[in-house]
């Protein structure tokens, strides 16, 4: 346990013993709720419950994901814990791509088998679905090309309602996605989307990549909230917000910040609101439209924030390229997107066309710095 959450603790105990002041001036209790083994025992409103400076890589707080399952999106990175993918160094976090081919050569890609199941409990693999711990390379269906880090707070800290805060400095280069995300810790409503999911900030490394004349590559942070019966139906698009900087989000650290009370959820970005969901009685059902949908309301016995009144925790990752349109077939980019969203060799295609994207991440330059997600802090108050 570091320090900072250690005070946490320590003064509610102080509080609670000390007799000359009634608890409750020192410590009133706080709506929010907590678990995990970083998780504070006492939670006093408006009291850090979680942080983190990256002065070293605390691996109890953050578990690395090790998966080829390309995040359900068909995305082209293989999540491992590696430092060459993710580290902390001078006070950041960094989570950098590199390739798969510099470790097993490009042959490999095409030819070889990877397993990535290992032994010890901390290389299982975290994810089976999508062939998500085993592939095959061939020449239309190569390995994951691309090595990346997704880390999570699944066991260290989850938590219901509260503020977040993540100072942090967006990647550029061509078709990288970072994320810095929540996930539900026990999916109370089912499946994915029925208990949700928080996107504190998505962007596009695209230096100069326009769709329709908009620029949507390091110009755009976006911000979305998933919620839905299931897959097909998920009210995202009424839960969705862009701001715009003409110097990119690559290239200053911003804070990106959310608020999530019982009665609103709310994204920041440098204390300037992004937007707002403040459901009302109908809840995320009436929000998403679901009434004239003939299917079952999951949230039916939940409060009106539900599926956001369950405990979530943090995720923040590097993904690469995918097929679900989150970088659309038909945007205009110096080079070309090298892949079809529909096509069944997309991994490849992409791999083909690196003499385009391979440059624009100055791997070779700066240790890598322009290519990586870099976190210089997170932080989770009580509300
Ligand atoms: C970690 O990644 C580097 C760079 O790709 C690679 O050379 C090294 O073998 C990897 N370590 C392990 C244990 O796989």
């Amino acid at each position: 346990m570091k320090p900072l959450l250690l005070c946490v603790v320590a003064m509610a105990v102080a509080v609670s013993s000390s007799g000359d002041t009634a608890r409750s001036d020192r410590c009133t209790p706080s709506v929010t709720t907590v678990s995990g083994t970083h998780a504070p025992v006492t939670v006093c409103s408006g009291a850090l419950i979680f942080a983190d400076d990256f002065e070293e890589f605390d691996l109890e707080k953050w578990q690395h994901e090790n998966t080829l399952s390309g995040g359900g999106n068909w995305e082209f990175q293989w999540y491992s814990n590696n430092r060459s993918n993710s580290f902390a160094h001078s006070g950041l976090l960094f989570i950098r791509p590199s390739l798969l081919a510099d470790q097993f050569g490009a042959n490999f890609l095409t030819s070889g088998t990877l397993d990535i199941e290992g032994g010890a409990p901390a290389d299982r693999c975290t994810n089976p679905k999508w062939y998500g711990c085993e592939r095959s390379g061939s020449p239309s269906n190569i390995i994951n090309p691309i090595k990346s880090a997704r880390v999570r707070t699944v066991d260290s800290f989850s938590f219901r309602y509260g503020r977040v805060e993540v100072r942090a400095k967006m990647p550029a280069g061509d078709w990288l996605w970072p994320a810095i995300w929540l996930m539900p810790a026990h999916n109370v409503y089912g499946t994915w989307p029925a208990s949700g999911e928080i996107d504190l900030v998505e962007s596009r490394g695209n230096r100069d990549m326009y769709n329709g004349g908009v620029h949507i590559g390091t110009h755009e942070a976006g911000s979305t909230l998933h919620y839905g019966p299931y897959p097909e139906l998920n009210g995202w698009e009424r839960a969705h917000w862009e701001r715009r900087n003409n110097r990119g989000y690559n290239a200053e650290f911003h804070r990106y910040q959310l608020e999530w009370t019982p009665d609103f959820i709310k994204f920041s970005i440098d204390d300037v609101e992004l937007g707002r969901v403040s459901p009302g009685a109908g809840g995320f059902w009436q929000h998403g439209g679901f009434n004239s949908h003939n299917v079952e309301n999951p949230w039916r016995y939940g409060s009106k924030m539900a599926p956001f009144d369950q405990k979530f925790y943090l995720i923040m990752n590097v993904a690469v390229g995918g097929t679900n349109g989150f970088f659309p077939d038909g945007v205009t980019n110096p080079l070309p997107k090298p892949w079809w969203n529909g096509s069944p060799s997309a991994a490849a295609d992409f791999w083909n066309g690196r003499n385009g994207w391979l440059p624009t991440w100055n791997l070779d330059k700066n240790d890598g710095r322009d290519a990586s997600l870099q976190v210089d802090y997170v932080r989770v108050w009580a509300l």
